[in-house]
C-alpha cells in the first residue's frame, strides 16, 4: 500500500525548529517557531499554571472519561473569556479540542458536514498550517488581500472589497488578533466594517484566536471576535491556550460555534460532537483542567493576568528596541513598523536569499518568508541583531 505514496513536504516552521536545535553555534538567535521565550531564552511554565497543577494533583480523584466536549468548567470559563456575554448564551456551544489546530480542524469538519467542499478564504499571507487543515477537512482554499508589502500594514480597502463579494456558502478565516505571520492587525473601526460586511453577505466567519492577550490586552484583543460574533447570525471561533497560558505541548484549545438560535445550536453541536467522536473520541483533560482552575480562582486568575501582562509588555519593549536600534544605525525609519505591529510576529519583507544568508552567516533563524518571533530577540544583543540585518539588506 505505502508504495503509492510520495514523500510529504516538511512543515517549514517545525523543520526550522529542528535545524536551530542542531546548530552548534553558541551565539545563534532563534526568531523562528512561535513560542514565547523569557529573558533567559527559556519558555517558562507560568507560576499560575504550576500552582494550578499542584492543586489539581492533590484534589484529583478520578481519570474517567469526560465526554466529547471535554471539561465543562473549562468550556464555561473560556466562553466568558472570549465572548464575555456579547452573544446570547443559549445560541453558543463550545467543545474543548487539542490546541488551536485541533479546534480549527473540528470546526472545518463541521463546515464540511454543512457545505461539503465549501471554500475557506484565508488572508494573503496566512499561517502556513491553515491551508493544509482546510484541505484535510475536504474544503477548498482561496485568499483575500491582506498584507501591504509597501506599508507593512493591512490593504484594508482591497480586503473589504473581496469580502463584500463573497456569499453565504463561503467561510472567511480571520485572525482574531496578532496576525500570524505579518503582525499587521485590523483597527477596531476596520473590525466594525468587516463585521458589517459579513452580516451583509452571509459569509460564515471562522476566527482563529491563538494569541489572545499577546497584542494589546485580553479585552482589547477580543474586540474583533466579540464584534463579529454579535453582528452575524452564525460564527465560529477556534481558541488556543498554547501561548497565553504557555501550555504548548498540552494541546489545549476550544471550538466555539454561534448559531442563529438555540435549536440550531443543538443541531450544529450534535454534528460537531459526532465529528469529534469519529476523530479522537474525546479530548485530553490536563490542559483544560489547568485553565479551568486558573480562571475560576480569583487569586490564580489575577496572577495569570499579571504574568500575561508582563509577557506582552516584554514583547512590545523588544519591538521598540529593535526598531530603534535599526533606526539609529541606518538613519532610516524603514523598520519602524516592527514597533507598530502587535503580537508575537512581524514579517520583515526580506527575500529568501537574505533570510538564508542570515541563517548561514550569522546564525539568525527566521521563517523563510522573513517572519520573526519578537520574543526570541535577545534583549542584550539587540545591537548585534540590528547590525546583522542592516549588513544583510545592503
Ligand atoms: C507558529 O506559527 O510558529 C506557531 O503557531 C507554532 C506552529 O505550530 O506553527
Amino acid at each position: 500500500m505505502f508504495e503509492t505514496l510520495s514523500k510529504a513536504p516538511g512543515d517549514k516552521i517545525l523543520a526550522l525548529m529542528g535545524e536551530f536545535a542542531a546548530d552548534p553555534r553558541q551565539d545563534k538567535i532563534d526568531l523562528g517557531v512561535g513560542v514565547y521565550k523569557d529573558e533567559n531564552g527559556v519558555t517558562p511554565i507560568m507560576s499560575a499554571v504550576k500552582k494550578a497543577e499542584e492543586t489539581m494533583l492533590a484534589a484529583a480523584k478520578t481519570k474517567t472519561y469526560l465526554g466529547m466536549a471535554g471539561n465543562k468548567g473549562f468550556g464555561a470559563a473560556v466562553l466568558d473569556l472570549v465572548l464575555a456575554g456579547s452573544v446570547e448564551r443559549d445560541w453558543v456551544r463550545i467543545a474543548q479540542a487539542p490546541g488551536g489546530t485541533g479546534s480549527l480542524w473540528v470546526l472545518m469538519q463541521l463546515v464540511n458536514r454543512a457545505r461539503p467542499g465549501a471554500t475557506v478564504w484565508v488572508s494573503d499571507p496566512t499561517w502556513p498550517n491553515h491551508p493544509p487543515i482546510v484541505h484535510n477537512a475536504g474544503l477548498e482554499v482561496a485568499t483575500y488581500p491582506y498584507f501591504d508589502a509597501e506599508t507593512r500594514g493591512v490593504k484594508f480597502e482591497e480586503m473589504l472589497a473581496c469580502l463584500d463579494a463573497l456569499g453565504k456558502d463561503d467561510v472567511v478565516l480571520l485572525h482574531g488578533c496578532c496576525h500570524n505571520p505579518t503582525g499587521a492587525n485590523l483597527t477596531n473601526a476596520q473590525w466594525d466594517a468587516v463585521a458589517a460586511s459579513l452580516a451583509r453577505t452571509g459569509a460564515l466567519p471562522l476566527i482563529d484566536l491563538a494569541y489572545l492577550g499577546f497584542g494589546d490586552g485580553l479585552a482589547e484583543d477580543a474586540y474583533g471576535t466579540r464584534k463579529v460574533a454579535a453582528s452575524v447570525p452564525e460564527a465560529m471561533v477556534a481558541f488556543s491556550g498554547s501561548k497565553n497560558f504557555g501550555l504548548y505541548r498540552e494541546r489545549i484549545g476550544a471550538a466555539i460555534l454561534v448559531a442563529r438560535d438555540g435549536a440550531m445550536a443543538d443541531i450544529a453541536n450534535s454534528q460537531m460532537l459526532a465529528g469529534i467522536r469519529a476523530s479522537y473520541s474525546q479530548p485530553p483533560d490536563h490542559g483544560a483542567e489547568i485553565i479551568r482552575t486558573i480562571l475560576e480562582d480569583k487569586t490564580l486568575r489575577a496572577e495569570w493576568e499579571a504574568e500575561l501582562d508582563a509577557t506582552r509588555a516584554r514583547m512590545i519593549r523588544l519591538r521598540a528596541k529593535l526598531a530603534e536600534a535599526i533606526r539609529q544605525r541606518s538613519n532610516a525609519n524603514d523598520f519602524d513598523f516592527i514597533a507598530e505591529h502587535r503580537g508575537m510576529f512581524s514579517l520583515l519583507g526580506l527575500p529568501g536569499e537574505t533570510v538564508d544568508h542570515l541563517k548561514v552567516t550569522n546564525g539568525i533563524y527566521m521563517i523563510g518568508d522573513s517572519r520573526i518571533n519578537v520574543a526570541g530577540i535577545p534583549e542584550d544583543r539587540v545591537g548585534v541583531l540590528a547590525d546583522a540585518l542592516i549588513a544583510a539588506i545592503k
